[in-house]
């Protein structure tokens, strides 16, 4: 038997791995989104630890069991995704009058974003299927992560971006190597001339919601940080949303566990949204089927700055029959978070990973959070990749002259 086979999440129809590249034929692109089933002997009584057998290994693979790969093979990558660092931040808890609140920093990562975990399992894909160049398009991070991944692989990379992805990621794609493709549009028309080109050229697909496997990647976020917890699950869970995937990986995760009886529970998990570029939320609200309401968008947190999110079916259809939330925050409330991040944990994210933080204030104070609850936030990038929104602090350093009374005056 096939160790997994793909579901579509619109016809439930049925493929096997090598029947289907990316999405249903039948339903297309966009509702066609394809959903990975394991098929695996009901583990009996025993815990995570045994199911996954790979105490030998520390990164994201020693989950295999439950990645979309029949045999772990992943030695010809020269650079470790995961594990990232669970910290406990006992400041910011007792500031917001909660029992934990645990970091999950996944900007600790080789291209220092949660995407290196989704670039890893496409680009071990793009091998398994014996081709050799990749792609994406990409708000910043995704292309960052590809470029990364495939470097340390020995794949071409191939990224398309929006002329306002933020300098530090576009200097990592090019310094990794890859060629790059910059257009004046946004992320949602760059994601559109990236598939017509990618299929022209027959390169393997990194995008969102097309791939199906790049989710598959991402919930071995999810997995580290219950294992940090011995596999109890916190109360509550935030994490921020853009085309949805992360998001959609928080819940497969513990929906995968579940189903082989791995987890204590489900915890409630939210996805945070820029109030300007809030399509999933507000799509969510709209009720099943779930049609999405695409439109521009504005968001200081550029990562999530998305007005056609790729997957809002399955963002959407997780939250639903897992009884999660959605809350939308605005641009000083996501800088704000930034702030308080690093200078009560020590830990710089970047703003739209700081939206977690952001988004649990919100729940706080509107009541969708008990005070005394443990929670944890999912850090998804590193605040060093997009450091324009915070450059206003700069004005506090203006230069002085090598005047030690000068120097002397101003610190007083
Ligand atoms: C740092 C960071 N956080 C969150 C997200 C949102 O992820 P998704 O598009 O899967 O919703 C992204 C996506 O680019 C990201 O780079
Ligand atoms: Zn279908």
């Amino acid at each position: 038997m096939a160790p997994f086979i793909l579901v579509c999440m619109t016809c439930r129809r049925e493929y096997l791995a090598d029947s289907v590249l990316y999405t249903c034929p039948e339903c297309g692109n966009r509702k066609g989104t394809l959903e990975v089933v394991y098929n695996l002997p009901r583990p009996g009584n025993s815990g995570p630890d045994d199911f996954f057998q790979a105490k030998a290994r520390k990164d994201m693979w020693r989950y295999w069991p439950l990645l979309p790969f029949a045999q772990l093979d992943a030695d010809f990558f020269s650079v470790e995704v995961g594990p990232s660092p669970v910290t406990s931040c006992t400041r910011i808890a007792g500031k917001l009058g909660l029992s934990r609140l645990f970091l999950k920093d996944d900007g600790r990562n080789p291209s220092a974003s949660l995407k290196d975990r989704a670039s890893a399992v496409a680009v071990a894909k793009a091998r398994e299927l014996k081709m050799d160049n990749v792609y994406c398009a990409s708000t910043g991070n995704a292309a960052s992560s590809l470029a990364c991944l495939s470097a340390s692989a020995g794949l071409r990379c191939n990224v398309f971006l929006p002329a306002t992805a933020p300098e530090a990621k576009l200097c990592q794609m090019l310094v990794f190597g890859s060629r790059v493709v910059r257009i004046d549009a946004d992320y949602d028309e760059v994601f559109d001339i990236s598939m017509n080109i990618g299929e022209k050229k027959g390169w393997y697909c990194r995008n969102s919601a097309i791939n199906p496997y790049l989710l598959e990647g991402k919930k071995t976020a999810t997995f580290e940080l219950l294992e940090a917890l011995d596999w109890c699950s916190p109360d509550y869970i935030f994490v921020s949303a853009g085309d949805g995937t992360i998001l959609s990986s928080v819940y497969k995760a513990f929906m995968d566990l579940d189903s082989y009886n791995l987890v204590d529970r489900i915890p409630m998990i939210f996805g945070v949204q820029g109030i300007d570029a809030a399509v999933i939320a507000d799509t969510f609200d709209s009720g099943p089927p779930f049609e999405p309401f695409d439109r521009k968008t504005h968001c200081v947190a550029d990562s999530i700055n998305v007005g056609k999110p790729r997957d809002v079916l399955k963002a959407c259809k997780y939250t639903m029959e897992n009884g999660g939330g959605f809350v939308r925050v605005t641009d000083e409330e996501i800088i704000a978070s930034v702030f308080l991040l690093a200078r009560e944990c020590g830990v710089f994210a970047e703003p739209a990973g700081a939206a977690a933080l952001a988004g649990l204030q919100k729940a706080l104070s509107s009541g969708l959070v008990k005070q005394g609850a443990s929670v944890a936030l999912m850090i998804t990038g590193n605040g060093l990749k997009d450091t324009k929104p915070v450059t206003n602090l700069f004005k506090q350093c203006s230069v002085l002259p090598a005047d030690e009374e000068r120097i002397m005056e101003e610190l007083a």
